[in-house]
């Protein structure tokens, strides 16, 4: 063969593949821009036809589910700017979580539309404490049934090519996560609570936000407690455990702290408050959590969801005592209920840090393909832990436990 002929040899190959690559990255370029518009398109039914590029495209479903608490969205950012950012995934959020899910309703998530959210409370996608999808609510011919919608669910999640779902929960929404799992989603769990009740990790974010709230909330009755010589309670969240209560109580010098883990009795708390008085302390701070209950007695139901996970809602116990505090014993009393005020406002800096980095690991989990897991807090490292485990059981206040005997030697007395 001539040099020439050669040489127009190796031309022509070389357009030829230089033409199959052109067409192959339109292809897929086509395909790729299909689905993204497909996402962006909040229609129920589009059809997203994703032949061949199922292994190209790499996309996360997020949700955040139950009460809501300040470092929400601090996630969301976290997760939206690994993903996108860093690893060139695609992120989809569900609204109000798994309701989203069984109701395909979502929002493409972009590093813009996480722009400005890491100081602020709540959540973008939304939050709802009922809605299980195993047991969702539905109105047939003016009737009101509960059905398992979980089946259409995971056909939203296939037919959006969801490779993954951080599901961003306390024990309510991670137990739904589990179910999903068994049912062949891939999901990964990023511990949230304020009541800091989940088990196998150290920490959830928000609580340490909720402890502050609480805690300048102690610091605003001393005052008030000091000038008319009253006992102030301040009935603080926690349902089976008494985590804010306790870390609120020490931090703002409470003399009683009640909590669920210690069972009280009102004698207990009189005899701290007389006590106080014989040393001219004429007034008593307690902090009582709204799950705590006398020795022998019951907690305070203040009202029923019956399409929530955990239908009973409590309330009522400060005033319970307050009440029995003047009519049994004669001592003046205020309530203060902290209520959703610990639920709300912006995260702070120690729970902005905490929900960053479960957001981060928790995308990284994703691409290691640690499904079935949820970030968690070991001592100083975030690592990962089978979600099993952590909605297995509560993580409650051991009542022998070290920050209990702190506590006591303090002076703060737990009514027991
Ligand atoms: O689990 C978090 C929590 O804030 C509890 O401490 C509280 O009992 C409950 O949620 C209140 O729920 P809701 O928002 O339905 O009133």
């Amino acid at each position: 063969m001539l040099v020439s002929e050669r040489f127009f040899f190796w031309y022509v190959l070389d357009c030829f593949f230089a033409w199959v690559m052109r067409n192959l990255s339109f292809v897929y370029f086509r395909l790729n821009t299909d689905l993204i518009s497909a996402c962006a398109d909040n229609s129920r039914e589009k059809e997203v036809s994703r032949k061949g590029v199922e292994k190209m495209v790499k996309r996360i479903g997020v949700l955040t589910g139950g009460g809501d608490c300040p470092g929400l969205n601090a996630v969301i950012r976290a997760v939206v700017k690994t993903a996108v950012g860093e690893a060139g995934l695609e992120v989809i959020g569900f609204r109000d979580g798994f309701r989203g899910v069984v109701l395909n309703e979502y929002q493409v998530l972009t590093p813009e539309s996480v722009v400005g959210i890491l100081i602020k409370g709540g959540t973008i996608l939304g939050s709802t404490n009922r809605d299980n999808p195993f047991h969702f609510k539905t109105e047939v011919n003016g009737q009101i049934v509960y059905s398992d919608l979980s089946g259409q669910a995971v056909e939203n999640l296939n037919r959006l090519g969801i490779d993954c779902l951080i599901v961003i929960g306390g024990d309510g929404t991670l137990s739904c996560a589990k179910d999903f799992m068994d049912k062949g989603v891939k999901v990964v769990g990023v511990p949230k609570t304020i009541d800091n009740d989940l088990n196998a990790t150290d920490l959830t974010f928000g609580f340490m936000t909720a402890v502050d709230t609480a805690t300048d909330a102690i610091e605003k009755l001393h005052t008030t407690a000091e000038s008319h010589h009253r006992v102030m309670i301040l009935e603080v969240m926690g349902r089976y455990a008494g985590w804010i209560a306790l870390q609120a109580g020490i931090a703002g010098g409470a003399d009683v702290v009640l909590i669920p883990e210690i069972p009280f009795t009102l004698e207990k708390v009189v005899e701290k408050v007389r006590e106080r008085q014989m040393r001219g302390r004429n007034f008593s701070i307690v902090v009582v959590a709204e799950g705590a209950k006398p020795l022998g007695g019951e907690m305070v139901v203040s009202r029923r969801i019956e399409d929530s996970p955990d239908p009973i809602r409590l309330g009522g116990i400060g005033q319970k005592i307050s009440t029995e505090l003047e009519q049994s014993f004669g001592i003046e009393s205020r309530v203060t209920v902290l209520g959703h005020l610990q639920r709300g406002g912006k995260p702070s800096a120690f729970d902005r840090i905490l929900a960053s980095r479960y957001g981060v690991y928790a995308v990284k989990m994703a691409l290691e393909g640690k499904f079935g897991m949820m970030a968690a807090l070991k001592g100083t490292e975030i690592t990962a832990v089978d979600l099993k485990d952590a909605v297995s059981s509560l993580r409650t206040v051991p009542a022998e436990g070290e920050l209990v005997k702190t506590a006591k030697s303090l002076g703060i007395t737990f009514g027991d």
